[in-house]
């Protein structure tokens, strides 16, 4: 196992991310049903969305991959794969596939690591089940998932808990059947699909209800045109640096074209909120995404209270937002984000445990959890194999007071390979 011992450091530089997973994932799965060449430039290259690559080329749809350049050739109708589909770590892959299998003349058997088998598929499952698909989960839950793609009928969907795979599931599956599929979440989810369903030319529309909740609707049936995708840089993965670099007074971080969406960018609410300096410059819209500039100067923050509708815009931000509470004056709390107890790990509990490792005043609660702020005292962290974790506690080394080791740091490269080396280039003292 790789570990990483991070020192104290003051951050700052300009940095690039790696180019956003979502897009990533949506541009090959999406590219391999249209008619025509897919290209998707600065596409991330990471184990995840390798596994939807992989996957795909299983189902006999032809993926080129060079330079961090994508082409999918789409081929209307998949091949039967020769072999069980291997998601590996990725939910998106898993779960999307799902959807766009059930439509395909072919049986198929969807499977991924330890992680992946722990986490709910049923949420997919079941709604596809309604749209007539002949699809059956392990214990009526968990990955290995068969299904035996047929032919689907549209379905109203309203969905318990805001997500963005099973939106993306339902709706894709919509892609197939004949008429209306309406999928209604409680709050908004990042809505990459139906940007880049747009793009590609098929009717897709979204609205906010009275109410609160967000309706997105496509019209079937329908199959997307291949388009040009420039793939912005990953928020998520641009996090790390940034919510580290706001918490901490003195650095000052450029993070250049980073992808915006408002679905994603929660995180920099939240940030504002707690005292952050996070400017945006250059925002402009780049394949039907936005994408700018973030300036980022450290300051003494405070801590905050957040819940509810903010929760999907900063689901994967969370991490990170805890090691920045830890360094903030006083209490934040965390609510209404049970959904992070079946992500990659439970979340709340890994993200406390490892706060707890390294000095900090925290505490679980069912849907969140509270951290007391002051500072990081340091010492070693085991994320459990969760990236998203593992990367938070690197950077909160840099403002410990003695250091943070990290155990099983292979498991960045999920998501963002290069970390490491960004790290030391933008925490050089
Ligand atoms: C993702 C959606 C989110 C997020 C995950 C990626 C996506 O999951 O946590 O990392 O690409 O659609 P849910 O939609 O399950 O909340």
């Amino acid at each position: 196992m790789a570990t990483l011992q991070v020192q104290p450091a003051r951050l700052g530089g300009r940095f690039r991310p790696p180019g956003d997973k979502s897009v990533s994932h949506r541009a090959v799965l999406l590219g391999a049903l249209a008619s025509g060449v897919t290209v998707a430039r600065n596409f991330l290259e990471a184990e995840d969305t390798l596994r939807s690559v992989g996957c795909l080329r299983a189902l006999g749809v032809p993926v080129e991959l060079e330079g961090g350049v994508l082409r999918v050739h789409g081929r209307r109708r998949w091949s039967q794969p020769g072999h069980v589909l291997d998601a590996g770590n990725s939910g998106t892959t898993i779960r999307l596939l799902c959807g766009l299998v059930s439509g395909q003349p072919v049986e198929a058997v969807l499977d991924g690591d330890e992680s992946l088998r722990r986490r709910p598929m049923d949420r997919v499952v079941e709604p596809l089940r309604r749209m007539g698909a002949d699809i059956q989960a392990k214990d009526g839950r968990f990955a290995p998932v068969r299904v035996r793609g047929g032919t689907l009928r549209p379905a109203r969907h309203e969905l318990p808990v805001a997500s963005a795979q099973v939106k993306s599931a339902l709706l894709l599956a919509g892609l197939y059947a004949e008429g209306r599929t309406v999928v209604v979440e409680p709050a908004a989810s990042r809505d990459h699909t139906e940007r880049l369903l747009k793009a590609m030319g098929v009717q897709v529309r979204s609205r906010a209800l009275d109410g609160g909740g967000v309706e997105a609707v496509v019209e079937g049936p329908a199959r997307p045109e291949a388009v040009e995708v420039e793939v912005p840089g990953d928020f998520s993965s641009a996090a790390f640096f940034v919510a580290a670099a706001a918490a901490q007074p003195g650095a000052e971080l450029v993070v250049e074209h980073v992808g915006l969406n408002p679905t994603r960018t929660g995180l920099l609410e939240v940030l504002r909120d707690m005292g952050a300096e996070v400017l945006v410059e250059d925002l402009r819209e780049v394949a039907g995404e936005p994408v700018g500039t973030l300036l980022v100067r450290g300051k003494q923050l405070r801590g905050v209270r957040v819940g509810g509708g903010l929760i999907p815009r900063l689901i994967d931000e969370i991490p990170a937002l805890a090691v920045a509470a830890a360094v903030a004056e006083g209490e934040t709390v965390v609510r209404d984000a049970a959904e992070l107890r079946v992500k990659e790990s439970d979340r709340i509990r890994t993200v406390v445990r490892a706060l707890q490792a390294v000095g900090v005043d925290a505490e679980e609660l069912p849907d969140g959890m509270v951290v007391r702020g002051g500072s990081i005292r340091g010492g070693e962290v085991d994320p459990g194999g969760d990236h998203r974790i593992a990367m938070a506690f690197a950077v909160a080394g840099l403002l410990s007071r003695e250091g943070v080791k990290v155990v099983g740091t292979e498991c960045a490269a999920v998501s963002f390979p290069q970390f490491e080396r960004w790290l030391r280039v933008l925490a050089a003292r």
